[in-house]
């Protein structure tokens, strides 16, 4: 009888095990087998098991559009056809709705992300160009105090993350903070790589709230800025500012940054769900803006000429007598710039999979199946952008194919290039996060010439935790050489 029962419940999980794996073949849905490997299950443990390489190589190996595969005991569908994902994400979203941003006030629910897009406006950001070249010249003044002979030397991933913390610490959390100096501020815990952590939840969790410990004390922040500028009025044109306004049902698309007060009851969000918004952000900003700028300059350190060619179009910018950049147009107009940091966020997405609950079962188009209630449909954006059938020669970084891209997109079909997302899915706030990262480049290469050195190359790992990141001990680790003309630039003269 004792010896019965493990077997009994062995062959329990056996079967129901099986009965998941089988999900796909059941379905008729193409799909490699599953398994359950001792190796696996070491590596997940350990948190070194990489999910979206492991996703991208399920696509490689796949033959048609849609191809099934088993995330630990979760059946997922991949997508492998760019205009296939394009429809879904545009045509069904009533059935693939995140919840996410669900929000709802009196019997109406509102999708909080719509109701906050105008915030990254052209308009909205156009004054928050100014803060964020401030936050770029800490950096480069940080960096002049570093110098030896004119050379300094460091990890610019963590240069860079710090640069992302203090844009969103200025602009979300309304604080003039400065991370490079002041090193026991609490935004400054964001600076080391959360990244790694998420991994393995990516993969089997997802879903399941991750909260972090500091959140209860950036709601102090938050709620001590909030009073203040609904209470005396203070006005700073920040993305703070338009959360407040929205709090108080100020209209977002107008000129004003002024908040027009509302009562209490009208209010349209509590200080804690804004704190909570301002999180999100924070959190949805970190990575991707530090590891965009960080593997541009990666890429474009191998190649000098790239350089010199960014270097070149940002000589022809015009500045103010403090160096300023006043519009943002400018930055629009970088066309060369423009498709460096396309050819990054192609080469490494910062979001390599886009993942949605089916909410009502949906048949996709030109095809029998239809996906069930609770499954899930993935969109691998990094095996796209990296699919030779859409980019010829994709693991190597060449900026000038946007501009074939161009040409060829008028006359067959539209980009493959998916980087901010796809069809009705795209990141909310990608104007800005663009302005941001080419405010640092400007500045950076304005300022430095980068010096490579072959033998770190070897060294340098990226992986995708699921941003990118590069994995080796000692980060990115580049020569920065001060130019000539700009050696003791005019930062330092005004700052003395
Ligand atoms: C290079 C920088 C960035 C890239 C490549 C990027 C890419 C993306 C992509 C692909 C999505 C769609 C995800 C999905 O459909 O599931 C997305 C969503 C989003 N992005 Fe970005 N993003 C970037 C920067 C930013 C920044 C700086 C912010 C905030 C200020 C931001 C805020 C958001 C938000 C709030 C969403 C919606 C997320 C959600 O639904 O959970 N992103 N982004």
């Amino acid at each position: 009888m004792w010896l019965l029962l493990p077997i009994l419940l062995y062959s329990i999980v056996f079967l129901y095990v099986r009965h998941i794996y089988s999900h796909w073949r059941r379905k008729g849905i193409p799909s490699e087998p599953a398994t359950l490997s001792w190796d696996f299950l070491c590596q997940a443990y350990r948190r070194e098991f990489r999910h979206v390489e492991a996703i991208c190589e399920a696509y490689h190996e796949g033959r048609d559009r849609l191809h099934g595969i088993y995330c630990f005991f979760r059946p997922v569908l991949l997508v492998r056809n760019v205009e296939l994902a394009r429809h879904v994400l545009q045509q069904a979203n009533g059935h693939f709705m995140e919840t996410k941003w669900d929000y709802v006030k009196g019997y109406r629910r509102f999708n909080l992300l719509e109701k906050l897009a105008p915030m990254f406006g052209t308009k909205r950001l156009q004054p928050m160009l100014l803060n964020t070249q401030d936050v770029a010249n800490q950096m480069i003044h940080h960096l002049q105090q570093r110098e030896l002979q004119g050379v300094v030397e460091l990890d610019v991933q963590q240069l860079l993350r710090i640069y992302a913390v203090n844009i969103m610490g200025n602009l979300v959390y309304g604080l003039d903070v400065n991370n490079f100096e002041q090193q026991d501020h609490i935004l400054n815990s964001f600076a080391e790589n959360t990244a790694q952590h998420s991994n393995l939840q990516c993969f089997t969790l997802r879903g399941v709230p991750q909260k972090s410990t500091l959140t209860y004390r950036l709601l102090d922040i938050i709620q001590r800025n909030v009073e203040q500028r609904e209470e005396r009025g203070i006005i700073r044109k920040d993305m703070l500012q338009l959360l407040v306004k929205f709090r108080n049902g100020n209209d977002l698309g107008s000129d004003k940054w002024q908040v027009e007060h509302a009562i209490e009851e009208d209010k349209l969000m509590s200080i804690k769900r804004l704190a909570q918004v301002a999180e999100d952000l924070l959190q949805s900003a970190l990575d991707s803006l530090a590891s965009t700028i960080t593997l541009t300059l990666y890429e474009i350190a191998q190649q000098p000429l790239i350089v010199e060619k960014l270097q070149a179009e940002i000589k022809e910018l015009q500045s103010d007598g403090d160096g300023q950049l006043q519009l943002l147009e400018q930055l629009e107009g970088m066309k060369y710039m423009e498709m460096c940091v396309k050819e990054t966020l192609r080469k490494y997405p910062p979001v390599p999979l886009i993942e949605r609950t089916c909410r009502k079962s949906y048949t996709l188009p030109a095809t029998k199946f239809t996906v069930g209630e609770g499954k899930t449909l993935m969109i691998p954006l990094l095996a796209i952008q990296r699919d030779e059938k859409y980019f010829s020669e994709p693991l190597k970084y060449k900026p000038l194919r946007f501009l074939h891209d161009k040409l060829k997109q008028s006359t067959q079909c539209p980009s493959a290039f998916v980087g901010f997302g796809i069809g009705g899915a795209q990141c909310v706030a990608q104007n800005f996060a663009k302005m941001v990262i080419k405010v640092a480049l400007i500045k950076l290469l304005q300022h430095y010439d980068i010096e490579w050195d072959e033998n770190a190359a070897a060294v340098v790992e990226v992986s995708h935790l699921p941003a990118p990141l590069i994995t080796s001990p000692d980060g990115l680790r580049l020569k920065l050489k001060a130019r000539e003309i700009l050696a003791h630039s005019h930062y330092r003269k005004n700052s003395i």
